[in-house]
């Protein structure tokens, strides 16, 4: 074996390559240079190859970069013994080298062409390009299908907060009415038996001082009462056609008493406002409740806006409470302190109030809110802490015609808002 193998390495009876080309320094250089340019930049090649996969460890198929990487370097290898035995008649080690790289030239062949169906399987930069797009697009009407959904719970639970909200004013409002009507009643009683008896005693007396300031309570508490009905929508109410911006003209002198301000409230009365059809008595106390929470929501004085406007049938079917038919829509505006969430969320129940003990009842809202529903129409309060309140009043558009409104309209301004109205 090592016999054989020392055989084949004898170069003694060889010649150098040189000796073909008869020494001829053209030939030789040109074989050496050309041999030693190949060499060098075969051995680069697998530097720049071995640099890729190890920096681009995502790369596919890596393992067949470091065949290509051994079959370059041994193919350099070759070229440099080409030189060598130009001198060194080394044929036997050439050959040798060649072996290895035509072997190893083989198998780089084989796995390349067996590599090539997954290669080409591969996706090009610009179908990755074109799938990366098209994710992003799903992935965008993802999140608006999620955001559209997250519209829609949002949308769900408003709906049934104001269902609870509404089902929870109904059950007050059945509480408050079944108490104050009964107690209405009692009060009639109450009242009419102390004017029978008043009739009876000489003036001047003790007795009829008396009696008098018992009369006076119990007309405190009927007004009170009152108010209990006008929030359960149990009042007895005389509807006809008023013109809002006729009546809120005749109560001007009013509203700035209960402002308490001295310029009169500013107006912004749309023109040509149509007609309602309600109790002018009780728009007016409403606007007088509304009027006294602007004034008390400013305690330093401010601006007092009184507001009317047409709502079409159209934009009261996007006011949540609101019936899809033409309203007038009649609104008390202050810069005063405004209103926390939690606070919009009670205003409107009976006996809700943020004020001292003996400063509010908080029947005022309550009262307005009662007046409104029973009318068919609605009240809304916008209102942010620091930034003002405006209190919103929709009352259903009258289409019968005010020609026989006007005498209820001089009835509004000549009779005073009523105390006391038994059932
Ligand atoms: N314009 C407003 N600005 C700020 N808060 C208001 C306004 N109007 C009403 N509120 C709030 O709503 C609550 C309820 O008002 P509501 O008119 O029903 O009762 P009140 O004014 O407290 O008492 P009452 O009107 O019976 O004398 C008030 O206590 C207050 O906290
Ligand atoms: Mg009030």
């Amino acid at each position: 074996m090592l016999e054989t193998l020392t055989g084949f390495l004898d170069r003694s009876s060889l010649a150098p390559h040189g000796i073909c080309l008869l020494w001829r320094p053209e030939l030789i250089w040109t074989h050496v240079v050309s041999d030693a340019t190949i060499a060098l930049a075969y051995f680069t090649i697998p530097v720049a190859l071995g640099l890729f996969v190890t920096r681009r460890r995502d790369i596919a198929f890596r393992w067949m970069f470091w065949a290509f990487a051994v079959f370059i370097m041994a193919c350099g290898i070759t070229h440099l013994f080409a030189i060598w035995t130009l001198w060194v008649p080394d044929y036997a080690a050439e050959a040798a080298v060649k072996a290895v790289t035509a072997s190893g030239s083989i198998v780089t062949a084989v796995l390349l062409w067996m590599l090539l169906p997954q290669a080409l399987a591969l996706p090009s930069p610009e179908q990755l390009r074109r799938a990366n797009a098209d994710l992003e697009a799903r992935v965008c009407e993802r999140d608006a299908a999620l955001e559209a959904l997250r519209e829609a719970y949002a949308e769900r639970d408003r709906a049934e907060d104001m269902l609870r909200q509404s089902q929870k004013m109904d059950a007050i409002g059945a509480l408050t009415g079944g108490v104050a009507h009964d107690f209405n009643n009692l009060l009639g009683v109450v009242i009419s038996n102390l004017d029978r008896i008043e009739r009876f005693l000489p003036a001047e007396s003790g007795a009829r001082r008396s009696l008098r300031s018992a009369m006076s309570g119990a007309e405190r508490a009927a007004a009170l009462v009152q108010k209990m009905l006008a929030f359960a929508r149990r009042q007895p109410l005389q509807p006809v056609p008023v013109e809002p911006n006729r009546l809120i003209g005749d109560l001007s002198e009013l509203l700035r008493g209960a402002l308490g301000t001295v310029e009169m409230p500013e107006m912004a009365l749309a023109p040509d406002l149509w007609p309602v059809r309600v109790d002018p008595n009780q728009l007016e106390n409403a606007l007088l409740n509304l009027s006294v929470n602007a004034r008390d929501a400013m305690p330093g004085g401010g601006r007092a806006v009184i507001r009317t406007r047409n709502v079409p049938a159209a934009e009261a079917a996007d006011i949540a409470g609101l019936h899809p038919v033409d309203h007038v829509g009649i609104a008390v505006e202050d810069q005063g302190s405004g209103m926390s969430a939690e606070v919009i969320a009670r205003a409107f129940e009976p006996f809700f109030t943020t004020k001292a003990v003996g400063e509010g009842t908080g029947l005022g809202l309550s009262q307005v809110f009662g007046f409104a529903k029973q009318s068919d129409g609605h009240a809304e309060i916008v209102s942010h802490p620091g930034s003002g309140t405006t209190v919103w009043l929709y009352l259903p558009r009258d289409r019968t015609g005010l020609s026989s409104a006007q005498p209820g309209a001089e009835a509004v301004r000549t009779s005073p808002p009523p105390c006391l109205g038994f059932a």
